[in-house]
């Protein structure tokens, strides 16, 4: 697969060769190995959790472990019930269907997908007015996985039609730690296990961040150094390029300094917080939000975000009284 993209092949294709994220990946072999047995497409399946925690990978495993193909598209990309009628039609016995970010499906395409998730049916009106009526389309049976970032913004008409609802978590440092020692080993470039230590507690606990950095570090060794990632080359790669030991990255700074210093730890509002460091606010709470809550630095509060006391002895800040 020499063509491939490395960004590509650095995902694991079976889940054999995946990493992490225990208790879904043991759930999900049970329910492959009996819908094959059966000779049954698995039952449809959401992934929910913060970014780049692998839910496509997952989707792509699940499509290799079933023998099946692989259909990819995403909730903004559905615009009109029409889209989402042509992609299944053209679906065929047993595909996989992925939709990324399907909570940005609007109301009328999601009406779509209830009898084709169901019945595996197209239910489409014809005619206009007091003679318009409805006519039902078989579609082949197939699965769809729907992914998310934020369970909750799903309706539950929708989320109530999932067989199969996992939560993705943050990995833990030994789990990163793996997934940068195989993914050196795909890129073919030489780490020390406590090299690859260092870039995982830097990751913010995500395989995305983890890959990304390594190939940052790479860079420094393979220009500035002597090619091999160890602790003290990986460090002093990744101070330079701002992520600091926690993985706290330039944009994080920003933020909770922004809110430490003109907003006296908060309460501040997400809008206001967006506007004063020139972030989207959705990027802002689905990407850099979940981690500061996680590590305890942030914390989400009625009436705005707040900074905890941890986070002004991070940055070495008095509190306000
Ligand atoms: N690369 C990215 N995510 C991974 C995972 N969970 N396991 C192995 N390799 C990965």
């Amino acid at each position: 697969m020499e063509d491939e993209p490395v960004e590509f092949s650095l995902r694991p294709r079976y889940l054999n060769d995946y990493i992490g994220q225990t208790r879904v990946k043991e759930n999900l072999k049970v329910y492959i190995e009996a819908a094959r047995i059966r000779k049954d497409p698995l039952d449809h399946v959401l992934l929910y959790g913060p970014p780049g925690l692998g839910k496509t990978t997952l989707s792509q495993i699940i499509a290799n472990e079933m023998g099946v193909q692989l259909r990819t598209t995403s909730g903004p990309a559905i615009e009109r019930p029409g889209d989402l009628a042509a992609i299944l039609t053209n679906l065929e016995s047993g595909d996989l269907l992925f939709i990324d970010e399907i909570h940005r499906l609007n109301r009328s395409v999601e009406e779509v997908l209830y009898p084709a998730m169901e019945d595996f049916a197209l239910d489409i009106v014809i005619g206009k007015g007091p003679s318009a009526r409805s006519v039902r389309l078989d579609l082949p049976p197939f699965t769809l996985v729907g992914a998310t970032t934020r369970a909750g913004a799903l309706s539950s008409p929708l989320r109530d039609r999932f067989g199969v609802v996992s939560r993705l978590d943050y990995y833990k440092k030994e789990e990163l730690t793996l997934i940068v020692m195989r993914a050196a080993d795909l890129l073919q470039v030489s780490i020390r296990e406590d090299g690859a230590e260092e870039i995982a507690c830097r990751s913010r606990g995500t395989p995305r961040v983890a890959n990304r950095l390594l190939k940052r570090v790479r860079d420094f060794v393979q220009v500035q150094g002597d090619g091999i990632i160890t602790s003290e080359t990986a460090k002093d790669a990744l101070n330079r390029i701002q992520v600091d030991k926690l993985g706290l990255d330039e944009v994080d700074h920003k933020l909770l300094k922004s809110i430490m210093k003109h907003f006296r730890g908060g309460p501040v509002g997400l809008e206001t917080i967006a506007a004063t460091i020139g972030e989207e606010a959705h990027t802002i709470e689905d990407v850099y939000e979940p981690y500061l809550m996680q590590t305890g630095f942030l914390q989400r509060t009625p009436r705005g975000r707040m900074v905890t006391p941890r986070c002004y002895e991070h940055f070495g800040v008095e509190m306000p009284q």
